[in-house]
């Protein structure tokens, strides 16, 4: 059985997924997204090649993206799903998990909890908005990463020219309600039904705790309740593995965001107890001998 990963940008941890599929895979081949072209003609459905290699035909494709090249790598996601490899989230999930606030949008009245989220074009729309949540509150970047495009404002006077600047870059306008935590959230990597997780924690006097902002990751027995919140949210989003931020609070966890790559280095593995990349492997390769089976018939 064949599998490709692909990837923007080569990280780290890449060579050790690729170690695992080889594991399960008869063919591993690793393809900057750089080097992909579609193919669209008369009477053919859309082809993914890489060279000479027609991906579409793949058993499995594992896509590795940054929100860079967001438009290519929607289509990418969506030719793969109209076409035959397994590929571990639905044609709509990557544009959703890349913009925080249509995930907010699925999620909301799905059954998880999220925080009070509002999105708006307006500056007077937002002041009254924000003052209607109470602050604090979280305004942020629309396809912000890693723990940039994400600001917090305590009142009216903050508020107002974070909103200003976000005119000047045309940016829409995302508010949120800060959720109290001790600068920590909860990471959970779902694969299928199962979860695994552990705790990310800000610097010092740091509210973010994301690990590209120096957060650290520590062991996390996350509540079963949590885990299932994570399971349902990654189903609502149409993903089978994917990585759930949760902000633990008083009345159980707020969903923040959803990772469609989530950081699956050495020493997540090792906080973790388990190998994931092996786990996220052996799902995949399950998954793709399932698809197979579904074609034999
Ligand atoms: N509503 C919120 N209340 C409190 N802290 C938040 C909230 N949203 C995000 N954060 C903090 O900011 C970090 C980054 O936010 P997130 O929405 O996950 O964006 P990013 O894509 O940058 O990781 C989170 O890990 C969390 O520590
Ligand atoms: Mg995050």
């Amino acid at each position: 059985m064949k599998f490709a990963i692909i990837y923007t940008p080569f990280l780290e941890q890449h060579p050790h997924i690729i170690e695992r599929a080889e594991e399960y895979f008869d063919s591993v081949l690793a393809v900057p997204i750089h080097g992909i072209r579609y193919e669209y003609q008369n009477d053919e459905p859309p082809k993914v090649m890489y060279k000479n290699t027609d991906l579409s035909e793949f058993d499995a494709v594992f896509p590795r993206l940054s929100g860079e090249d967001l438009l290519f790598s929607e289509q990418l996601i969506e030719i793969l799903n109209e076409s035959g490899p397994y590929v571990h989230m639905d044609s709509d999930s990557f544009s959703l998990s890349s913009n925080k606030f249509y995930t907010m949008k699925e999620l909301s009245g799905s059954g998880v909890h999220i925080p009070r989220s509002i999105y708006t074009l307006s500056t007077e729309t937002a002041s009254e908005a924000a003052r209607d949540i109470g602050y604090p509150v979280t305004i942020k970047l629309i396809s912000g990463y890693g723990g940039k495009g994400i600001m917090r404002a305590k009142d009216d006077s903050e508020l107002r020219p974070i909103i200003d600047t976000l005119e000047v870059f045309e940016q829409d306008i995302c508010l949120q309600d800060f959720i109290e935590n001790p600068g920590e959230d909860i990471r959970i990597v779902v694969i299928g039904e199962e979860t695994y997780s552990y705790k990310r924690v800000g610097l010092e006097k740091e509210w973010r705790s994301n690990i590209s902002r120096g957060g650290e990751r520590r062991e996390v027995d996350a509540p079963e309740a949590m885990r299932e919140m994570a399971v349902r949210a990654s189903k609502v989003a149409g993903f089978d593995i994917c990585g759930v931020d949760i902000i633990e609070s008083e009345d159980g966890g707020h969903i923040v965001e959803i990772n469609a790559s989530p950081g699956i280095t050495e020493e997540t593995s090792e906080v973790v107890g388990i190998d994931i990349p092996e786990r996220m492997m052996k799902f995949v390769h399950s998954k793709a001998l399932e698809n197979r089976a579904r074609e034999g018939v």
